[in-house]
């Protein structure tokens, strides 16, 4: 959801803008602009579509150069893409890069109006630009324009700003949009997220809400919203610069479902203490736990899809009731929470605006609130009342995969915590679920991985469909949820996920000859009931690619036309191997289709808007 960059040090900036704008591309990618400052002056350049246009365009353009800049790759929100509507945006006396949404920008608008102000641009983030350059202009202070300007904006923001009369220096603030700073021997950084960072520092300082940042070539000031300085902690980078690289991989997808199997082991043995569940978190204290009448799990997208898994498996190790909730609607349709309920955010980002306001809104109301997040340190993780992380490391594919598995199996390991703490099942139960899962998770999802040419050759069959289905029952309804939006966010081919029971009411009126569904089969006490499923879709000409074991297959005389092929392994941990092998699927689909697999249309990894 757009990405920010600043630098300001001993180098030119333009190659650390670009580069940095690369490795922030997946936050938003339908437009870019840098503008850099020198001798008093600022020169912006900006272009709609991707990066290598704008790069492009600063050749062609020549002499841009200086120490200090910033940079934008933008995901739009308030006017389409185009150059004019890209970032910097521009006043007499600054350049500024936004990512987030300012709901007031009508009002501010007509404020400006009034002062003698036109704009060129569609974007609520010029109005922004021009109401700090009204307010710079009246006291020639920038800490008091920013504070002043911060006032009036209602919304969410994160912004890098350049004076073309201040030299070599950045400003930078944060309002529910998140902002890092760091030093580097060179100079110093903004940037919206690690990776634009990782190759100059491992250290930053995550930007607190209403701070103003001053950023010079060797030095970072923080002053709070009186105008004092203030401190900020500085925070060390876990991740590495491989991590965040393909790794001889054509697509970040692909490598970062090859991640899985070591995600799961990085996720789940950090909270596994003598072969049993460990959850160093007070709110998951046996007595706690046994104090909770009602858990809620609020997130969105792929996240949400996770919470549904969680709910399966919760619910029936620990028969706790648990509600899943889309975070953007939960706040807005007054939830009913009571004081021993329990939420539970699900996020890879932490920084999700909707799963953020959620989380608020929870708090607001007294209700205990833990999150499980994959960004150390982001929004989510620190607002919440306790936080366990997943261990997928960076995931830069806007299609999420590995950070899914792994909230699954941190999801499953709550479960059973859960269950133990409820006497729903025995000590020896729990440690027999837990090594089995650090073993054979990771085993299964290597098998999967082995049979690419298998899934692949699948996925061929699917590539010039217009539409497909992903049926199942159960657990299985549960992953053919996140099934199908893998499908149809990187491949556009429009997908739906429907319990295999549920298609006689109404959708199979839309199987004809020829239309692709995908049944998801490996539970076995239901099998025969999908199997009547799937007999129904064959008998109207659909053609059907069963995900299921061999021996299932064949004790139930599971009808198919494909079939992927998963390991024999305990029910209880086949989900694993079937999220590998659909997200495999829709993977191959999106690359035999010749589509930018990573950046999906309309799409931007980071939501940081509501
Ligand atoms: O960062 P989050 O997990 O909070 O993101 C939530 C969704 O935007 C995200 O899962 C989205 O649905 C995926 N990119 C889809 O693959």
């Amino acid at each position: 959801m757009c990405g920010i960059i600043g630098y300001t040090g001993q180098n030119d900036s333009v190659p650390i803008l670009i580069e940095g704008l690369k490795a922030l591309e997946y936050r938003g990618y339908d437009s870019a602009g840098i503008s850099v400052s020198k001798d008093n002056s600022i020169k912006t350049v900006k272009s709609k579509g991707r990066l290598d246009r704008l790069a492009e365009k600063i050749k062609q353009t020549g002499n841009i150069f200086g120490n200090c800049g910033i940079g934008h790759t933008r995901w739009a929100t308030h006017g389409e893409p185009s150059d004019v509507n890209s970032h910097p945006h521009c006043a007499e006396t600054l350049a500024l890069v936004h990512n987030g949404i300012i709901e007031n920008y009508a009002e501010i608008e007509e404020v400006l109006v009034g002062a003698g102000y036109t704009f060129e641009s569609d974007t609520d983030t010029e109005r922004a630009a021009k109401l700090i350059d009204m307010f710079y202009k009246k006291e020639h202070d920038p800490l008091y324009a920013i504070r002043k300007a911060c006032r009036v904006i209602r919304g969410s923001y994160a912004l890098g700003i350049i004076f073309n009369d201040i030299k070599d220096t950045i400003f930078a603030t944060r309002k529910d949009s998140p902002l890092i700073v760091s030093k580097s021997d060179s100079g110093c950084l903004i940037a919206s997220d690690i990776p634009a960072i990782l190759g100059y520092t491992r250290e930053y300082y995550r930007l607190g809400e209403g701070i103003i940042a001053k950023i010079e070539k060797s030095d970072i000031t923080f002053y709070d919203e009186n105008g004092d300085t203030t401190e900020a902690t500085l925070e060390k980078i876990n991740w590495n610069v491989e991590q965040a690289q393909k790794g001889g991989f054509p697509h970040f997808m692909l490598k970062e479902i090859h991640d899985e199997p070591d995600a799961v082991r990085k996720t789940l043995s950090p909270h596994m203490k003598d072969g049993l569940p460990y959850f160093d978190v007070p709110l998951l204290d046996t007595e706690k736990i046994a104090s909770f009448d009602r858990i809620h799990i609020v997130a969105c997208g792929t996240a949400m899809h996770a919470g549904i898994i969680g709910k399966t498996v919760i619910e029936r190790l620990a028969r706790i009731p648990v509600n899943v909730e889309i975070a953007s609607e939960f706040r807005y349709r007054d939830p009913i929470l009571g004081k021993n309920d329990l939420v539970i955010l699900i996020s890879q980002s932490g920084e999700t605006a909707d799963t953020l306001a959620a989380l608020r809104h929870c708090k607001a109301e007294g209700v205990f609130t833990l999150a499980i997040v994959n960004v150390v340190g982001s929004s989510v993780a620190r607002e919440a009342d306790a936080v366990l992380y997943t261990g997928a490391g960076p995931e830069i594919a806007v299609a999420s995969t590995k950070a899914y598995t792994v909230q699954c199996a941190l999801l499953y390991l709550m479960a059973i915590r859960i269950a133990l703490a409820a006497n729903k099942i025995s000590t020896g139960e729990a440690a027999n679920l837990c090594a089995s899962m650090l073993k054979t998770i990771p085993e299964s999802i290597y098998d999967i991985l082995s049979k690419n040419d298998v899934i692949r050759n699948i996925a061929s069959r699917l590539v010039s469909c217009e539409h497909a289905f992903f049926i199942g029952r159960d657990m299985d309804a549960s992953i053919a949820t996140e099934a199908s939006l893998k499908l149809k966010e990187i491949s556009y081919i429009h997908s739906e996920a429907y319990a295999a029971g549920e298609l006689k009411h109404g959708t199979i009126s839309l199987v004809t000859d020829g239309t692709p569904v995908v049944a998801l089969a490996t539970v076995e006490k239901i099998c025969e009931k999908t199997v009547s499923g799937i007999r129904e879709v064959k008998s109207r000409g659909g053609y059907v690619i069963v995900a299921t074991t061999p021996s299932l297959a064949e004790k139930y005389n599971i009808p198919y036309d494909s079939i992927i092929p998963l390991p024999e392994i305990p029910e209880f941990l086949l989900p694993f191997p079937l999220i590998t092998s659909v997200q495999m699927l829709a993977y191959h689909v999106s690359a035999l289709k010749g589509l930018d697999v990573d950046k999906p249309r309309n799409l931007a990894k980071s939501v940081t808007v509501e």
